[in-house]
Order: C-alpha cells, then structure tokens, then sequence
C-alpha cells in the first residue's frame, strides 16, 4: 500500500471506529461485534507501525498511551469548578426555591438531573481536539489527569464539530466494574475499595495509566463552561448541545416547571436508584434559565441557582442469622452480626459489629430477627434497628457467655467498662489479633499479609509472634494457600521492607495497652529510639501534653515485662529499625504558630491528602487534630461537600482554609 492509500484508509478507520466506539460507550447500542471493533483497530495499529506519521494524538489506538508519570502538573481551570449548597429534606428544597423566586419572579423552571457519585473532572477540548483533563482541586487548581481520562472509552477524543470548549462532569465507576475490581482485589489479598467512588478517585490518580485503562470507567458531562458568543439560552439548551457533540449526558434528566414537579422526581429516584447500573447520591436541581442563573449569581463556594439533594442513608431490610463472637487483641469480645447477604450503598453487606451486650439489648435485637441496615457515613454497615412487628415468635434472645469462645478461660468485666474482656494473655485470639495488628497498614504496613495469611501462619505455628515475621522464608510460605511464586517473593520484599519503618509505626504495631497510633508518633518524636523509651519514668511520660497516667503506667509496664524486652531484641537482631524516622516537628518558636498547640478539625472530602496524610503531617507541625468542631477549635480546613461541621465553623467564627491552602502552609513549613 502506499502512503496516499494508507491515509486514505487511515482516515476511513478513524471514523469508523470512532462512530462505533460512540454507539457503544455513549449511546449504548452498539451496531458491531467487539471482534468487528477488534479487528478494524488491528488494522488501523498495523497500519500506524507502518506509516508512523499517519499516528494522530487522537487516534482511536492512543487511549491507553505513554509512561506512568512521577506525578501530576497543575492545572488552573479557567472559571472556578464550584461545588453545591445541600438539601437533606423538603424544607430545605422549598427554602431554596422561595430564596430564587424572590430574585428572578414567578417565570422560572427547573432542571433535575441524577446527582452521579464519582468525581468531578474539567475537560478542556480544542478545535475539537481533547487537549486536556483535571480534577477538580480546590476548585480553582486542579491536577491534570489526561492521561487517565484518555482511557475512558466514553471520553472522544474528537469532538464532532472543531470547538474550542471546556465541560465539566462526574467520573464515575459502574457497580458492575466495581463488584468485578474488589472481587479481584480480594482474592489477591488486597483490601477492597469501600465504595464506587473511592474506587474512581484511586483510580484516576493512579500515574501509570495503564491501571486507569483496566478500570472500566465512564463519565456523564452536566456542565458546559467557557463558551462564547454562544447561542445557548438555557442549561438543558446546553447539556443538549453536549450531546451533538458527542459527547455523554445522562439521559435520566427532566425539565420541571415548580418545586411540587422536583419533588416527584426526587420521590421517583428514590425509589428506582436501585435499578441503575451506576451509584447516585442524590438529585442536583439547577434553575434552567442561564439569564436567571445570572442574576442569581454564586457564592464563594457554591452557585444560588443549583443545589443538591442528598438522599438519607440508604436502609435496608435483611435477616440476621446468627450473632458471632470474636476477641479482639486487647481481649475484649464483640458480638457481630451475621447477615442474610445484602447490597448497601454500593457493597454487599454481611456483617455488622454489634459492639457489646448493652448495645444489643438497647436495640433488642434477638436471633432471626428482620433487622434495618444501614452503612453508617456510607462505610461501616450498622445494624439501626429491629423490624418486631414482622417477628414470628422464634426469634431467639442472645446473652453472652462467661468463657472465652476461643480460649474457654472465665471473661472479666473490668471497672466501668461495658465490654466483656478475656484476660489469658496466652489466648490465641489475642495473639492471633495481634499478630494482624502488627502488619496492618497503620502499624509496618506489610503488604501481602492480610488477616488470611497471617492467619494461615499462626495456625500452622511458623509464626507465634511478631519477631517470626523476620524469619519466614520461601520454603515455608509457598506452601500456604493462594501463595503462588510471585505473592511469596513480593510478600518476602515486604516484609525486608517494612524493617526500615519508623519507630512509630514499630510502636503502634506492638500494641501497647493505651497506645495509639497518635500517642505511638507522639512518643517516638520525643523519645527517638526505643531504647530511651524504654528507661522512661512514669514522670518523664506525663510530662508530656498528649501523654496521661493511664497510658504512661501501661508503657511502663509493658518495658518492664521480661518477654517484652526478648521480644524487642530478637527484632533488633531481624535488623528492624527501632529509630524515629520523620519530619521532626518545628519548635514553637520557629512554627510561625500556625498549626503548634491549634486544634484543627477535618471535614468534607479532601482530593489531594487522604485523611490520614493531612494528619499526620500536621501533627508532625505540633497541630492537634480533632474530630468535631467546637468553642476551642482554631481552624478547620474544608473539603469538597463539607456539610455540618463547616456550619459549625462558620456559626462560631472560627478559621476555615481549603485544602489547597492547607497543602501551601503544610510545604512552607515542612523542613
Ligand atoms: S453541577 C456549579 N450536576 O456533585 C455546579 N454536579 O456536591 C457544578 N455532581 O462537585 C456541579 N452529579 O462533582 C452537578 N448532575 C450533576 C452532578 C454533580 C454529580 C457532583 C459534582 C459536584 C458535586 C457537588
């Protein structure tokens, strides 16, 4: 073939596969076979081998193009990616509708549309070319995804008319894509995403694109942004006009001409969220007129013209089948409810702690019961209540035992504790429990070592305590369950690895009474080796802020046990790191006092940090952070859809920043 033949071809491949591609991810009725598809995209990279200048960047074969990244540039969005004021009830939706009747008159209507629960992204197109995707940061920066977003087969790479535009929409995870990752995740040993839009979000952060690709995801545009001289009046003109273009708009939207109308359609989502293939959170209702979008205007975070309804915790009804005891590794036993298997918000649930025996004769919940569901902040399943007017009578009360369910020895109630405790510090569930502690991620995070493993381990005793770790070898853990060549030679890497952690995480894993991950970082900052630890007073451990009697009498004691001392030798001869390895906190002086001696609260979802990184690092500056808002908190720094703690925040005058900001004050004062 020559040169003016291939691009001939070329071109003719470009549009059929974009057509079909576009049948398939968009409208969602494909015209071919995906062995069809399959070929003509074979043809076309043959094609591109052998005539590399006829390779376009928006070829349908470079989805899936190019390096992992080492990490992401920047991305200033050209108009603010604003988030949404929330609607939690009917009162605050007819609020909202009194507050834009006054402003724009009687002559208004509604657009509802699906509130998509994924993250929200900014697609900048060129001539019709995609040029560019981002997060959505602080709303003002972001951080560039393209790549990933290149992956996303609903994405085109080509617009079907030359524009220069940016949209905006919700990246999401489909249940079905979700179920198929965390069930993969699970066998792998790995531990699960919590829900489909934490499994998007891990996903579109992830550098090498690669990961990205095999992640199955899509996208719904609700939102066209910088374009001029148009002739679009109204928000469903635009979302319309998306369309044209070829790109993917949820079709579940409806114009409504009153607030009575939103009401319905709300109603009517509630009732068939189940049934769509994808995770909603609520309902978005924005003012369809962009003259009286205008004229309402936005605040500083969020536009009048749009608000969010938030749907109320998902409930569901299911049986609960048996009551399980398990001990902890501080010997304390905790009744878990077994349940009929059931989906709620985005998992299947069948199991929920049931915390202790008060708690369940509060709720009275007996065995065979019919019992609501609920995922508690949409993660932890909690069972809310007890269906009784659907029991038959066979239900049967529940009551704790006196012996240990694993070591049979009698079961203490220690003073003002509700809990029922074993006391056997030889008790295999404690030790077992401690054991799991010791790898999980907050302790020496040992990947490869989930609860099945170290299970496995303990039970054919090549590992009785956390100094056997070190000596595992190949021989031994092949020969475990689901342990092929390559699990056991990564989890050996691990395991090597984990010996450089900070005394921190050293301290924290070897799960001294009191002892939390806070207090462990705490004292290892102090005290720099475990050593000095070690030959600490009770007073020298009270004399500092975070550090009380109880926790400093159960250090004490735990250094002055004979078998805590061998233990800690055998691991410093395993070549573990018994040293503070971290920023060293500035000194007060020094710290500008932004975050030294501040209780700092937390809230809303944070794009850039987890939860746990914007912690530790500002604990690692002397900052207190704490969990709800009060008087005495200094500052509060406010993610994406922060709700009552915000409120609080404002209410009391207190300091709000947003993460972006939070990021800038965290890297002047990193050292
Ligand atoms: S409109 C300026 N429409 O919800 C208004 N947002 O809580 C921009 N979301 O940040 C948002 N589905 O990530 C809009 N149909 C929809 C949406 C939607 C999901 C997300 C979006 C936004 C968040 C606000």
């Amino acid at each position: 073939m020559d040169l003016q033949a291939a691009e001939n071809r070329v071109s003719q491949l470009h549009q059929l596969l974009n057509q079909y591609n576009y049948e398939y991810y968009v409208l969602d009725k494909p015209s071919v076979s995906d062995a069809e598809y399959d070929q003509l995209l074979k043809e076309l990279a043959n094609l591109e081998e052998q005539f590399p200048q006829l390779k376009t960047v928006d070829s349908p074969t470079q989805r899936v193009g190019g390096e992992a990244l080492s990490m992401f540039a920047k991305v200033e969005h050209r108009s603010p990616m604003l988030s949404l004021a929330n609607a939690f009830n009917e009162s605050d939706l007819r609020d909202f509708d009194r507050r834009v009747q006054q402003t724009v008159g009687e002559n208004y209507s509604y657009i509802c549309e699906l509130k998509i629960d994924g993250l929200a992204v900014s697609l900048h197109y060129e001539n019709g070319l995609f040029i560019q995707g981002a997060t959505r940061g602080d709303g003002a920066v972001g951080e560039d995804i393209s790549a990933n977003l290149k992956t996303i087969r609903s994405i085109p790479l080509r617009l079907k008319d030359p524009i220069t535009l940016e949209v905006r929409g919700e990246a999401f995870m489909p249940k079905k894509s979700f179920e198929a990752l965390n069930q993969k995740k699970e066998e792998n040993g790995e531990e699960p995403f919590a829900n489909p839009r934490n499994a998007a979000a891990g996903s579109l952060r992830q550098l090498d694109p690669k990961i990205a690709a095999s992640r199955n995801l899509d996208i719904f545009l609700y939102a066209l942004a910088g374009i001029e001289n148009s002739q679009i009046t109204s928000h469903s003109e635009g979302l319309s006009y998306l369309e044209t273009l070829g790109l993917k708009v949820n079709q579940e939207r409806r114009k409504c001409a009153n607030i009575e109308a939103v009401l319905d359609f709300i109603n009517e989502w509630t009732n068939k969220r189940p049934t769509l293939p994808y995770e909603i959170d609520g309902i978005v209702i924005k003012v369809d007129s962009l003259e009286q979008q205008k004229l309402l205007g936005t605040t500083a975070k969020s536009p009048r013209w749009a608000i969010a309804y938030k749907f109320p915790a998902e409930e569901v009804v299911t049986t609960l089948k048996e009551i399980e005891l398990s001990v902890g590794r501080t010997g304390v036993v905790t009744p878990t409810a077994i349940l009929e298997p059931v989906r709620v918000a985005g998992t299947t649930v069948q199991r929920a702690s049931l915390h202790n025996e008060d708690l369940i004769r509060e709720k009275d919940i007996r065995i065979g019961d019919q019992v609501v569901v609920i995922k508690a902040g949409d993660i932890i399943p909690e069972v809310l209540k007890v269906l009784v007017e659907n029991r038959s009578g066979e239900e049967q009360e529940f009551h704790m035992p006196d012996h240990c369910p694993e070591c049979a020895s009698e079961l203490v109630r220690l003073d003002g504790e509700v809990a029922l405790r074993c006391i056997n510090p030889k008790c295999p569930a404690q030790i077992r429990e401690g054991l799991i502690h010791f790898v999980s991620r907050d302790a020496m995070n040992i990947e490869g070592l989930g609860e099945k493993v170290v299970s496995q381990l303990f039970q054919a005793e090549l590992i009785q305590d956390v100094a056997d770790i070190y000596h595992l070898n190949y021989d031994q853990l092949i020969g475990l369950e689901r342990m092929g060549e390559k699990s056991v030679t990564n989890l050996l890497k691990a395991i090597e690895a984990s010996k450089e952690n900070s005394l921190d995480k050293l301290l924290f894993g070897l799960g001294v009474r009191h002892v939390g991950a806070k207090a462990a970082k705490t004292l290892a900052i102090q005290f720099e080796t475990m050593d000095a630890l070690a030959a600490a007073s009770k007073e020298q451990l009270t004399n500092i802020n975070e550090i009380g009697e109880k926790m400093a009498d159960s250090i004490v004691t735990f250094f002055e046990q004979e078998e805590a001392q061998e233990l800690l030798t055998e691991l410093k001869t395993a070549g573990v790191n018994m040293e503070y390895r971290g920023p060293k906190p500035i000194s007060p002086e020094e710290n500008d006092s932004i975050f030294s001696g501040k209780t700092i609260v937390l809230t809303g979802k944070l794009e850039q940090l987890t939860r746990n990184e914007a912690k530790e690092r500002i604990e690692a500056l002397g900052g207190n952070v704490s969990e709800s808002v009060s008087k005495k908190t200094h500052l509060v720094i406010a993610g994406e859809d922060a709700g009552s703690k915000l409120a609080k925040a404002q209410q009391f005058g207190i300091e709000v920043w947003t993460e972006e900001k939070l990021l800038e004050e965290l890297k002047r004062l990193e050292v």
